[in-house]
């Protein structure tokens, strides 16, 4: 029986569950200094002076290092690239200047954890200090085009300006989204270490451990073959761990001065300043229909922050460059503002979960203004074609998901008015959004490797981050090999393994997971022509193509080779496949591949209170082929409740006079917990893509994230009439007036 598409479980999940599993902080070395990061309390200016003498002193002590004494770096390599991907390229502790609170301006290392951060407290700083930037509307008035990063920065298809102007019905209008931090449950730690022959190896929390060592090399001058980068668990990444930031280099340079191993971890405050965050944006939609609520045109605009020094972009309007047809045209662009905060990366669904809260919001007013069901004016303007590039789209179930998600949510029984359905007290609300994801596509390697019992081993330099990564792999090699998932073991999470890529993008499985379908073939491959042309071979004299892989070992008609057999008869020990998978990039494929949702909010409102509470969620997701129903269904509750968060209660709030991020911690900011969580209904409505990977599968992930806010909102304006265009949601928005 083949074992993808079973709900298999964690093959990880013993481990973690009895705290076998160690994380980056959890691994013991001997001889390990543990350092304390002092950090600047002013958002803006320069260290006018530092006094490190008190600290020097203080018990257990090894050395505190400030821009005075810490080694010159080299410059991080521009532009940005996930090859060599720096969280940002200003370099900790190499000059006096503060461009942000929360900076480190020292580095205390001692023998314990504890003695460093008391000794931390006794670092003197007096500060020179100049008013910071902050974002808001007023410093958005000065945004700028930026260079491109990741896609291009605007975009404009047909006639946009005159397909709006020729509109019958016409939205415009704003829309923001707040600053938010990742807060992972694992805070990000590090632990370097140098050998006697100047062999580095750096055990990191990080979603990207080739990407680590390239950046580690070039900002120390370290070849790569002298850096190891091992990442086996990390507890959660959603993008904050993508990238390299400054206390992964502090702890490599320090130890190498030292010559002892510096393990580094943040605090749960230094995770708001010491690593990026997901920037707010400024979203202004234009939309126009004709009378039936056909799209002429469509203008998307975005602004967001960045930091003094880096020319992060969060690319919310991308979305609307593809998401529906417009009969006259498209047009999209972002612009920056530089302020005082360090520099932002992306944030579990950045881009798409931004943007899709504009154009989804501004889809429900067109469809109120118009007087159609929300879901008949997304049927309506469903394209099969992309509007950016002209290309069809390799599978596109937004029809699929619109009809089945309405179906399971039972949308027909809504009344469409808003106000008109109540359950005592509470007025409910019903809404509707539909998501789209970017498909990417990146190289991967993995090795399988057949044992002389007959088991296998799949390597290669993946990530685990909670996703199921062993999982779901074990279960692509055990199908490919015809074993049981539990005779698969899979060792990931080294640079010593075959390279693959970062464990973002929700592209893990498609990508990362075909390296393992080729290997496992290759390997299988392997096995076939040794059965029937090696040494002793079991089914001499038939045809490699009437051998299956089965049962545990190759099946010729009613004959079984166990492979621990079929090793045995070959002589051989083990038995290797490799696997080198090399797509070629989505922008210059033949189809356009995004994975897509329609997702369905049944809100509850307390309108005297002014709460909104979350009462029934259908998501429909089109993401391929699944691989494991169980995983898949996991990373979708915990999207949906990500997107609740986004939707009712995250924002990293700034002091406007000082430029801090004002809550450091779980108390200040807010995210759901058990209790606002309803139960949450998940249906699969896709089906295998053969463009996208040779498994089937499109990115999963983040797209369960993507528009669950807008279809709160929609929810809400159903319930209230109240149209909210700010993310989170705030009490006296709701409240009645
Ligand atoms: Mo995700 S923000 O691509 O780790």
């Amino acid at each position: 029986m083949s074992s993808v598409g079973q709900p298999v479980r964690r093959a990880d999940g013993k481990l973690k569950v009895t705290g076998a599993a160690l994380y980056t902080a959890d691994i013991p070395l001997a001889d390990t200094l543990h350092g304390a990061i002092v950090h600047s309390v002013i958002a803006s200016g320069r260290t006018a002076s530092i006094d490190t003498s008190a600290a020097e002193k203080a018990p257990g002590v090894a050395a505190v290092f400030t821009y005075r004494n810490m080694p010159r770096m080299n410059p991080t390599p521009k532009p940005w690239s996930l090859l060599h991907p720096y969280g940002q390229g200003y370099l900790p502790l190499q000059d006096d200047q503060i461009h942000y609170a929360g900076q480190p301006v020292a580095l205390v290392v001692a023998d314990t954890a504890d003695q460093a951060a008391y000794a931390g407290t006794l670092v003197k700083i007096e500060y020179e200090t100049s008013p910071p930037v902050v974002f808001d509307s007023n410093s958005a008035k000065g945004a700028f085009d930026p260079p491109q990063f990741l896609w291009p920065v605007s975009s404009s298809v047909g006639d946009p300006e005159k397909g709006i102007a020729e509109g019958a019905v016409k939205i415009e209008a704003v829309y923001t989204t707040a600053d938010r931090h990742h807060n992972q449950m694992e805070p990000h730690a590090t632990l370097s270490t140098w050998d006697e022959s100047d062999q580095l190896t750096i055990f990191d929390s990080t979603q990207h451990i080739s990407g680590t060592r390239e950046l580690v090399s070039i900002v120390m001058g370290v070849p790569h073959e002298k850096i190891t980068v091992v990442s086996r668990f990390v507890g959660g990444g959603f993008g904050g761990k993508a990238d390299v930031w400054p206390h992964t280099l502090m702890a490599a340079v320090a130890a190498r001065v030292l010559r002892r191993p510096v393990r580094i971890q943040l605090t749960r405050a230094q995770m708001y300043s010491m690593v990026g965050y997901g920037p707010a944006t400024i979203q202004t939609i234009a939309l126009a229909a004709d009378k039936s609520g056909k799209l002429t045109g469509i203008r998307h605009d975005s602004i967001s922050p960045t930091s003094t020094f880096d020319n992060y972009i969060e690319y919310a309007a991308n979305v609307s460059r593809s998401l529906w047809g417009a009969s006259g045209g498209i047009s999209t662009g972002h612009k920056i503002v530089h302020v005082n905060h360090n520099t932002p990366t992306a944030m579990r669904s950045p881009h798409e979960a931004h943007g899709h809260f504009a154009v989804e919001s501004a889809m429900d007013e067109l469809a109120y203004k118009i007087g159609v069901d929300p879901v008949a004016l997304r049927l309506l303007n469903d394209t099969p074609v992309d509007p950016y590039t002209g290309r069809p789209f390799s599978t596109r179930g937004v029809r699929r998901c619109l009809i089945e998600g309405a179906q399971r949510f039972g949308w027909n029984k809504r009344y469409p008015e808003p106000r008109s359905m109540r359950d005592g007290r509470d007025l409910i609300g019903q809404g509707v959004a539909v998501a789209m994801y970017t498909h990417w596509r990146w190289s991967a390697k993995a090795r399988v490797v057949l044992r002389h019992d007959g088991s296998a081993v799949v390597e290669s330099g993946m990530h685990e981050l909670g996703g199921g990564t062993y999982t779901v792999m074990q279960q692509v090699a055990a199908d490919a090999l015809g074993l049981p998932p539990g005779s698969v073991e899979v060792r990931l999470g080294d640079t010593r393994l075959p390279a693959s890529h970062a464990a973002v993008g929700s592209a893990t499985m498609a990508n990362a997971g075909a390296s393992v379908l080729l290997a496992a073939n290759a390997l299988r491959d392997k096995a076939v022509a040794l059965a029937v042309t090696g040494r002793g071979a079991p089914f001499a004299g038939a045809s490699v193509q009437d051998v299956r892989a089965a049962n545990g070992g190759l099946v010729l008609g009613s004959r079984t080779v166990g492979y621990a057999d079929l090793l045995a008869m070959s002589g051989l020990d083990g038995l290797t496949g490799e696997g080198d998978y090399q797509p070629v990039e989505e922008a210059r494929g033949p189809k356009s591949i995004f994975s897509f949702a329609a997702v369905f909010a049944e809100v509850r409102v307390d309108e005297e209170l002014g709460l909104v509470r979350l009462n029934r969620f259908v998501g429909a997701y089109d993401a391929g082929r699944i691989i494991n129903p169980r995983t898949a269904r996991s990373q979708a509750i915990g999207g949906i409740i990500w997107g609740l968060g986004q939707a009712l209660l995250e924002k990293s709030e700034t002091d406007p006079n000082l430029g801090r991020f004002l809550h450091r911690n779980y108390s200040g900011y807010l995210v759901p917990t058990n209790a606002d969580i309803p139960e949450l209904d998940v249906i699969f409505a896709g089906e295998f893509d053969s463009e996208a990977s040779p498994l089937g599968a499109k990115g999963l992930g983040e797209l369960t994230v993507v528009s669950v806010a807008p279809a709160i909102t929609n929810a809400i304006y159903h319930a209230t009439g109240k149209r909210i265009r700010d993310l989170p949601v705030a009490v006296e928005n709701v409240m009645r007036s």
